[in-house]
């Protein structure tokens, strides 16, 4: 990966938190609870605003983005602590996480249906899954828009793909979702879901 991208990301996406990502993020995460996962947590912007959680374990491959999110692990109001992993690969039991979290991950995990099944595995029965995406739109011409940008955004964005359907990925994956809220005409949507396992049968 370039470094750019872990260097500038709070700055670039200071406007958008400024209006209103910042206030999905706090809504989102004041619904996690007990012993979370976090996914790609990135500079750790989620950090700040956890509340009513026992601990986060974060988790992101990337060196600087870990480096640049530990101030934020320091200063957050729970314990969290961050290691470099991937989503396809979570080394951690299964069942052990009360709830997991993802904010705008989906796009740019190279295998993100290894990733959910990876979620599925290390979360409890019934543990909320909560998500913040942006996803490819149903509109036939912008849909298309997004797939004919996308290959020059992901080699800018480290990454990130524009166009994925990451609504029915989740659901493919296998969780319940139970809220979607879209945000910004549905570019992105909230997605909270529920991990339905039956622990016997994994
Ligand atoms: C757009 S940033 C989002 C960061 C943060 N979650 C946020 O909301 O600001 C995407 C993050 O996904 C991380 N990432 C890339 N590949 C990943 C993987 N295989 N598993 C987990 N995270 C990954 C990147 O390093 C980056 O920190």
């Amino acid at each position: 990966m370039g470094k750019w991208f872990p260097r500038w990301y709070d700055a670039l996406m200071e406007p958008l938190e400024r209006r209103g990502i910042r206030n999905i993020r706090i809504r989102l995460l004041q619904k996690a609870w007990g012993n979370v996962l976090e996914i790609g947590s990135g500079t750790g912007l989620n950090f700040p605003y956890y509340e009513q959680v026992e601990q986060v374990t974060a988790i992101d491959p990337e060196p600087l983005m870990v480096k640049q999110s530990m101030q934020r692990a320091e200063q957050a109001h729970v314990p969290i602590r961050v290691r470099r992993a991937e989503a396809e690969a979570l080394p951690f039991a299964d069942n052990l996480f009360d709830t997991a979290v993802g904010t705008l991950v989906l796009c740019t995990v190279p295998d993100p249906n290894k990733a959910l099944a990876e979620i599925r595995r290390v979360c409890k029965p019934g543990a909320p899954v909560l998500f913040f995406e942006h996803v490819r739109l149903e509109h036939p011409l912008l849909g298309r828009l997004q797939d004919g940008l996308t290959p020059v955004w992901k080699r800018l964005c480290d990454g990130c793909h524009l166009n994925r359907n990451t609504l029915e990925q989740i659901q493919r994956a296998g969780f319940k979702t139970t809220v979607v809220e879209p945000h910004y005409k549905g570019i992105f949507l909230v997605i909270e879901a529920v991990n339905e396992k039956d622990i016997g049968k994994q």
